[in-house]
């Protein structure tokens, strides 16, 4: 009862206040996590275990209920995300980062991801419902992983840097195709943790920051 309680009250202190300044517009949950919470500049979230995001490719599953947070952009609209991520990650493929998606069959994520005791900077590519996993790895576990993503039509520029001072290393030019032009697309940030013998982690997002490419707007 208590927990129950605990929950609720973090989910209306999130809902409340936040966001307030750069966003006006409203965020949405995909699978909204049963403990989370914002205040003004951050999103603090505990996974659920057992959730993901993946589509056929090599495992053969389709997930689709990883953590993710999002507002929607006009489809036409070029756009760059920046987020500061900070995780607790714990088991194996523990992950947080952004998400670009057009629907469950079109989507990019990108970000931090935890595997067999190494921490990568991580991409999925997800076009026509196949994945496609790409990943370097990092020098250590970062205190922070800063990721930034430009947005312009179909092809998504992904960089990360090993804390907010370092230099931003680009790690892939992506192909996402626009479904429909009319059809607006999904941004926001995303975390998930497929193992089945978590019961999560606690990661925080710091910073979230989409800047319209006013130039683009004709
Ligand atoms: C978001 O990023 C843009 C571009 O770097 C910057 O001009 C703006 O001040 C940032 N907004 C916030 C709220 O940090
Ligand atoms: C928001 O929460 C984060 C993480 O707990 C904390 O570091 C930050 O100081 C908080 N910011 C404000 C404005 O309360
Ligand atoms: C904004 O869009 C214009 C036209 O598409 C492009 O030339 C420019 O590089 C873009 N700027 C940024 C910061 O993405």
């Amino acid at each position: 009862m208590l927990h129950t309680f605990f929950t609720v009250l973090i989910c209306t202190i999130g809902m409340n206040s936040w966001p307030t300044q750069a966003t006006a517009e409203s965020y949405t949950w995909h699978n909204e996590p049963t403990r989370w919470s914002s205040n003004s500049s951050a999103i603090m979230v505990h996974t659920n275990g057992e959730t993901d995001f993946w589509r056929q490719t090599h495992y053969g599953f389709e997930r689709d209920n990883g953590h993710f947070y999002y507002r929607s952009m006009d489809g036409e609209q070029s756009f760059t995300i920046t987020v500061n991520v900070y995780g607790n990650y714990r088991a194996v493929y523990d992950q947080a980062g952004l998400m670009l998606r057009n629907d469950a069959h079109n989507w990019i994520k990108c970000g931090i991801e935890y595997v067999d005791g190494i921490y990568y900077a991580s991409a999925v590519v997800t076009v026509n419902g196949w994945s496609d996993w790409s990943v370097v790895p990092l020098r250590q576990n970062p205190n922070s992983l800063r990721l930034r993503v430009k947005r312009e039509r179909e092809a998504v520029h992904i960089e990360y840097a090993e804390s907010e001072n370092h230099p931003f290393t680009m790690m892939r030019l992506a192909y996402l195709p626009l479904a429909k032009k009319t059809n607006p697309i999904m941004v926001g940030i995303m975390c998930a943790s497929p193992n089945e013998k978590t019961d999560g982690f606690d990661v925080i997002f710091d910073e979230l920051n989409i800047t319209k490419n006013q130039s683009n707007d004709d």
